[in-house]
């Protein structure tokens, strides 16, 4: 791991992946490649821990002409790809960049890579970072996804990530490109944007307006503190099986509805003047084809990596509730104007 391409780095987890990468790898050289939609943002990549070790490069994926040059001007050995449309919602309002930038987009990175790397995979690897949602919907006992259990998702995001996965694993089959994946559940930490649940509730909830609790509220995720879920890619890019794919999850399995009155009572301590922050909770109709339950074993990343959690949901969500707060610049930034509006409106006026 020497020259690295990380596509999608000045997102959330990008950028907390390039974060802990400067540390855990004093020697290595990054190229971030990130088109800096509305999610991607400069302001997440500030203060990194060895900046001159980082190189920026705004750009598409879908271009194939700059991700060649990138990866012979460069000689990457390693591209661990975050680059996606990645908010479940909006991939329901508007499918086209999904399999734009999620299929296309890898596949372009692919070939980029093959081309590259021409039949040569040592010391290389390409790193697709994927998605619990490409297994589905869980009833209430059935047992949680393993690296086999069927393919079935059910929204376009989860498709498009789906189509891609089938697309790297494929570009092993046929090419020998040493690739891995990772199938994780959902992150929450610094650096999220606050369209997800968690920093959309503390944000909505501090300006006094209505927590959107879609449906039932009882769907349940696996929630997984940002920083493991990069300490679990490093592990498998650095020791993890070619060929291989590692599922990833917290552990932490709260009903969307107790995770937001979990907000609601940290933020009663820490903002007592909106006490009690429960009165804003409001149901609203429920996403379209919403998958009720996520569960993920990982007993495999646990056996061959030694890889277990490190963050349970109470401190996790302590911490990241109180980044919010304390970094009220950085949302102001993120935002944007009229974007950030427009997208309330579509997602949740017109509801
Ligand atoms: P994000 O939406 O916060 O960031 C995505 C980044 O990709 C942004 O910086 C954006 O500018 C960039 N991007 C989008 N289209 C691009 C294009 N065509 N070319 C170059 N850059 C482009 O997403 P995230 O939550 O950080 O997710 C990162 C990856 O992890 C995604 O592949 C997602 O599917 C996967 N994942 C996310 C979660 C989660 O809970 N957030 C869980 C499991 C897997
Ligand atoms: O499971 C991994 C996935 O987690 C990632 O692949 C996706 O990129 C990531 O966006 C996330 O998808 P979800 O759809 O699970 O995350 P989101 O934060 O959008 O929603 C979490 C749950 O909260 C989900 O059941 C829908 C619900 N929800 C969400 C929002 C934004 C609400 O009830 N109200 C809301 O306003």
């Amino acid at each position: 791991m020497k020259n690295i391409l990380i596509t999608g780095g000045a997102g959330f987890i990008g950028a907390n992946f390039v974060r802990y990468l400067l540390k855990a790898e004093p020697e290595a050289r990054i190229y971030n490649l990130d088109a800096l939609t509305y999610a991607g943002s400069l302001e997440n990549l500030h203060d990194l821990p060895d900046p001159a070790r980082h190189s920026f490069i705004q750009g598409d994926i879908c271009d194939a002409e700059l991700v060649g040059r990138l990866m012979t001007e460069h000689a990457i050995d390693t591209v661990i790809h975050f680059a996606a449309e990645s908010h479940v919602d909006r991939s329901i309002h508007g499918p086209g960049a999904f399999v734009q930038t999620n299929v296309i987009g890898t596949f372009t990175l692919l070939e980029a890579a093959r081309a590259a790397w021409a039949g040569e995979p040592s010391g290389r690897r390409f790193h697709h970072v994927s998605t619990d949602e490409v297994f589905g919907s869980l009833a209430p006992n059935d047992p949680a996804f393993i690296e086999s259990t069927p393919y079935d998702p059910r929204s376009p995001y989860s498709a498009s990530k789906a189509a891609s996965d089938h697309l790297v694993r494929a570009y092993y089959h046929t090419y020998g490109l040493p690739v891995s994946i990772t199938n994780c559940s959902n992150n929450y930490g610094p650096f999220q944007f606050p369209e997800k649940l968690i920093p959309l509730m503390v944000l909505n909830a501090t300006l006094g307006k209505p927590l959107p609790i879609y449906g039932d509220g009882k769907q349940i995720r696996d929630w997984l503190y940002v920083e493991d879920h990069c300490e679990a890619i490093y592990l498998v890019v650095k020791n993890g099986k070619v060929g291989e794919t590692y599922n990833v999850g917290g552990g932490n399995q709260p009903y969307n509805i107790d995770l937001v009155r979990e907000i609601c009572s940290i933020l009663d301590e820490l903002r007592p003047d909106g006490a009690p922050h429960t009165r804003l909770m409001t149901h609203v109709p429920d996403r379209p084809g919403h998958d009720r339950r996520y569960d993920m074993d990982i007993t495999k990343i646990r056996a061959e990596l030694g890889w277990v959690p490190r963050h349970d949901i109470e401190s996790g969500l302590r911490a990241t509730v109180e980044w919010y707060l304390e970094n009220q610049d950085w949302v102001k930034s993120v935002l944007g104007d009229e974007g950030y509006t427009a997208w309330l409106e579509k997602n949740y006026a017109k509801r």
